[in-house]
């Protein structure tokens, strides 16, 4: 039986690049998308062509609504899962000092990043500790992509910043609550990833990998950095780890003298 993934904003960027690595890794996978439908039907072909099944779903995962209803789509198509991986956000649509920025992109930010992630793991765990497990006794598993954002602080998207930080929380509630039904739970820290988000800075981390060595290992993070790290976890090679932060940064996160 294969094992099915479900990949929030799996249509472009790091999400696009899990799905397609837990494809080439033999995952059949849900590919839920905000509103670019030509850009999902390009990720479900490029699995399709692995000879894996592919799901599109539309889904705004800040709304309640459509979070119950990817959900019920990806039971209706495949009847379990094994693997959700929280993926889908966004930067601020307007970087801006934390003197000035205002509570209306603060509430966008928070509530796509944060909130409805939060709940969407919610929903799926209750769902997840009644499925029974696959013939081999594997239990689902929940990946997180939050951000060395999580801990590096950038006072010109705060809104950002703490929707991050708040999800290595959510990692660490869902991987203390979710250990006894066996559902382990794990923390992406992605650093300077080259996608549409990165796109409008180019310039400034080009400069910041590059120039300034911010991390020891000085190329731009791919999206396949990230997925290859998901695959690990979606293979059972942590099975004693949970609450895990993994991170796929370049080295970003150490301090050197
Ligand atoms: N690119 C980086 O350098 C970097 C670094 C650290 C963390 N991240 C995180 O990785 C994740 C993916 O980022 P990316 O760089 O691929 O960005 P991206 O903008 O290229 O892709 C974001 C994806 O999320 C989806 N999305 C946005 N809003 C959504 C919503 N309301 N509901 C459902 N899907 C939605 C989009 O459709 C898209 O597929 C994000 O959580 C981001 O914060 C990115």
């Amino acid at each position: 039986m294969s094992r099915v993934a479900l990949v929030t904003g799996g249509s472009r960027g790091i999400g696009r690049g899990i799905v397609l690595s837990l494809a080439h890794a033999g995952h059949d996978v849900v590919v839920n998308y905000a509103g670019n439908v030509d850009a999902a039907k390009e990720v479900v072909a490029e699995v399709e062509s692995l000879g894996r099944r592919a799901l599109p779903v539309q889904a705004d995962v800040s709304v309640a609504e459509d979070r119950a209803r990817l959900l019920d789509e990806t039971w209706a198509a495949f009847g379990r899962l094994d693997l959700l991986v929280s993926n889908a956000g966004v930067a601020p649509k307007v970087r801006a000092d934390i003197l000035e920025a205002d509570e209306e992109s603060f509430d966008r930010v928070i509530g796509i990043n944060l909130k409805g992630p939060y709940f969407l793991i919610q929903s799926a765990a209750n769902r997840l500790i009644a499925q029974p497990s696959d013939e081999a006794g594997t239990r689902p598993k929940i990946v997180i992509i939050s951000s060395n954002s999580a801990y590096t602080a950038s006072t010109n998207r705060g809104d950002y910043c703490v929707s991050k930080a708040g999800l290595a929380m959510t990692t660490q509630l869902f991987a203390a609550r979710l250990a006894e039904h066996g559902i382990n739970v794990y923390e992406i820290r992605p650093g300077i990833i080259a996608t549409d988000m990165t796109d409008a800075v180019t310039a400034k981390y080009d400069d910041l990998i590059f120039h300034k060595g911010i991390q020891p290992i000085r190329r731009w993070g791919r999206p396949d950095d990230v997925g290859r790290a998901v695959v690990a976890i979606a293979t059972d090679l942590f099975p004693h780890s949970t609450g895990q932060v993994i991170d796929v940064d370049g080295g970003f996160h150490m301090k050197t003298l």
